[in-house]
């Protein structure tokens, strides 16, 4: 090992180390020094508790039972006090939140009814989970299995700051996710490695593609075969456009694929990422969480223990705590008696954009200066243009009709329905016919 262990690290290993050996040989050695220190956190929580006469331990200002605050800021928080907005949160988050999204984890994924699986740690949103998980599991050289359409910015997380190495799959086979494919890539990927990470997104970005039950029941049972094999695997699903599932075309999987991996096989660690961001529409909040899943429910609760404390560790170490005022928001939300109702109604008008995009898109007038790549979910979709670079049409729909959207490789572009009103999705589709069919003729 490369560093000198903290005692209290090494407590968590030797804890690891008989819970669940196969977690520990999973960590990076940033992992294994991993610990929640007995610091100014901790001996501030049990002042918390006893320190009634005088509590001078608390790290910010004070006056009264308040935190000291200005009402120029104070003045614009409607329906939260001072402590709520302003205060530090604890680095794992507040605990009725916490609990709270556990509910929600609970009532939107039946399967996990039976399952042993951590509280939701809160994040600041998934990014921030996404760079946990390289802290706790990836060493320069490690590799992680991801799709060949892929959200970019994990390129920078995992290959340009943790010097990871990306392996890929292919995404599709004709109209559907091309398991096969990925079983060969997890095999081929697994041979000879003792530990694997295995980044799965859905509903997708870039293609807003969520599998079907079928097609997610074969990718569980590929990982499992490889975990059975010996492969150690972290499995994490970034499952930032959670909810948003639109059945165009056919039903698709309601549920993370989170729920089937938890507690499949000793070598296999689940983790799940998900946030307030996308599924409450809250982006600049800020508010997302990581969720471990063992592979041993005999030992859950001491894998759980050991891995929160680490987690703990690398937030403190990194950015302390998450905003309060974003969890004291999302915490409160997640409360009120019509927010089912509201997210229902947006989910909705997504699905009629979508379904609007999918009905245009698909229109044959199109097949010749595009495919459309299947989509039934999320935010996006893409398209395979032909005979031309996806970045010039780009340029030329930006320059020519002051019209913006993303080119994802040479041949793909993405739209985000997203951000289209129902009226502007013809004619955007319209636009990008003309600008591909001008591109051919210059
Ligand atoms: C697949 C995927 N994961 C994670 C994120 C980041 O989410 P957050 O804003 O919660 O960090 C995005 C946002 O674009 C995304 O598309």
């Amino acid at each position: 090992m490369s560093a000198r262990i903290n005692p209290l690290a090494a407590g968590l290993n030797a804890d690891l180390e008989k819970a669940a050996p196969e977690v520990l040989a999973m960590l990076s050695e940033r992992g294994k020094r991993l610990y929640f220190p007995k610091g100014i956190l901790s001996q501030g929580a049990e002042a918390k508790a006893k320190a009634k006469r005088f509590n001078a331990t608390i790290g910010i200002a004070t006056e009264g039972d308040e935190p000291m605050n200005l009402p120029s800021l104070m003045s614009h928080f409607e329906g939260l006090n001072a402590s709520e907005a302003l205060d530090y949160a604890p680095p794992a988050g507040i605990p009725v939140l916490r609990e709270r999204w556990r509910e929600k984890l609970l009532a939107e994924n039946p399967s996990l009814a039976d399952k042993s699986f951590g509280d939701p740690i809160v994040t600041a949103a998934i990014t921030h989970g996404l760079s946990l998980v390289g802290d706790l599991f990836i060493d320069p050289g490690d590799k992680i299995l991801l799709p060949d359409k892929l959200w970019g910015n994990y390129r920078l997380i995992y290959e340009v700051r943790l010097e990871a190495e990306i392996a890929t799959f292919p995404f599709y086979d004709g109209e559907g996710f091309d398991v096969a494919g990925f079983e060969a890539a997890l095999a081929r990927e697994a041979e000879g490695c003792e530990k694997l990470v295995v980044l799965l997104n859905f509903p997708n970005n870039p293609t807003g593609y969520m599998p079907t039950v079928a097609e997610g029941d074969a990718m569980a049972k590929a990982l499992l075969a490889q975990a059975e094999r010996g492969t150690k695997l972290v499995v994490v699903t970034d499952d930032a456009y959670f909810g948003l599932f639109y059945h165009l075309g056919g039903e698709s999987m309601r549920e993370s694929l989170f729920g089937q991996l938890i507690g499949a096989h000793p070598n296999l660690l689940a983790v799940k990422l998900d946030g307030a961001t996308k599924e409450l529409f809250v982006w600049g909040l800020r508010c997302g969480f990581i969720t471990l899943g063992p592979g041993r429910a005999a030992t859950a609760d001491t894998v759980i223990a050991a891995l929160e404390a680490k987690i703990k560790g690398a937030i403190r170490g990194a950015i302390s705590n998450s905003p309060k005022f974003s969890q004291s928001l999302v915490a409160k939300a997640l409360a009120s008696p019509t927010i089912a109702k509201e997210r229902e109604q947006k989910s909705e008008t997504l699905r009629l954009r979508a379904q609007k995009v999918y009905d245009v898109a698909n229109e044959p007038r199109y097949a010749e200066s595009f495919e459309v790549y299947p989509f039934n979910s999320g935010y996006f979709m893409c398209l395979n243009v032909t005979g031309v670079d996806a970045e010039d049409v780009r340029v030329r729909l930006l320059n020519e009709y002051e019209t913006g959207l993303v080119a994802t490789s040479k041949t793909d572009l993405r739209v985000a329905f997203s951000c289209l009103e129902v009226d502007d999705i013809e004619p955007l589709f319209e636009l990008i016919h003309r600008a591909i069919q001008e591109l051919r003729k210059d």
